[in-house]
């Protein structure tokens, strides 16, 4: 790499399913003025569908190609500064897993399966919940995950005590400090 171009600074949040991404992430918007890439939106608005009909008419791995190429989008030297809200599949894949982490600050949103469960429990726009038992499911997928977050992760916060305010006062204190010890 070109040694005169400064790396980028943009902080991404990754989490599981209804751990408070969004909400955090329009904090930080608001907060720091940078542009807001929440990818769900973002993949609805290329493609005219929502999530869950991506999943059902093209199937995951579609939609799972369309993260990685966002991604790679978002990989882009002029716009080095924003907010990534990410789906909380995303780290599944090694490859996003290293742009996640050449993007900037990566914070991974934590939270116990008890507080996901309660926080997707009305949500019927969240295909890989649309099953018999959604909390097996978020137990399964969680075991799978958490391992992925952690790699992928500089920063893991617990959000069940915090609100969005607090999440975000402490999120931006720690990516400063990180970014100014870059080398
Ligand atoms: C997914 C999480 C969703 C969305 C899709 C798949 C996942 O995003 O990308 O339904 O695999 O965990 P949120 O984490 O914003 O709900």
């Amino acid at each position: 790499m070109d040694s005169s171009i400064t790396p980028p600074e943009n902080i991404i949040l990754i989490g599981f399913m209804g751990c408070g991404k969004t909400t955090v992430a329009r904090e930080l918007h608001l907060r720091l003025g940078y542009p807001l890439v929440d990818m769900d939106h973002a993949i609805e608005k290329q493609t005219g569908k929502s999530i869950t009909q991506i999943f059902a008419e093209e199937g995951e791995p579609v939609f799972r190609d369309m993260e990685a190429s966002l991604l790679k989008s978002l990989m882009d030297p002029d716009a080095p500064h924003r907010i990534i809200s990410t789906g909380g599949g995303v780290v599944g894949r090694a490859e996003n897993r290293t742009m996640l982490r050449s993007l900037g600050y990566v914070v991974w949103l934590d939270a116990p399966a008890s507080v996901i469960i309660e926080h997707t429990r009305k949500t019927r726009n969240r295909p890989l919940l649309l099953t018999d038992n959604p909390e097996e499911r978020i137990a399964q997928l969680m075991e799978e995950r958490r391992p992925l977050y952690q790699v992928t992760s500089h920063l893991r916060i617990d959000t069940s005590e915090l609100d969005c305010h607090e999440l975000a006062t402490g999120i931006l204190e720690s990516a400063r400090y990180f970014f100014s010890k870059r080398p």
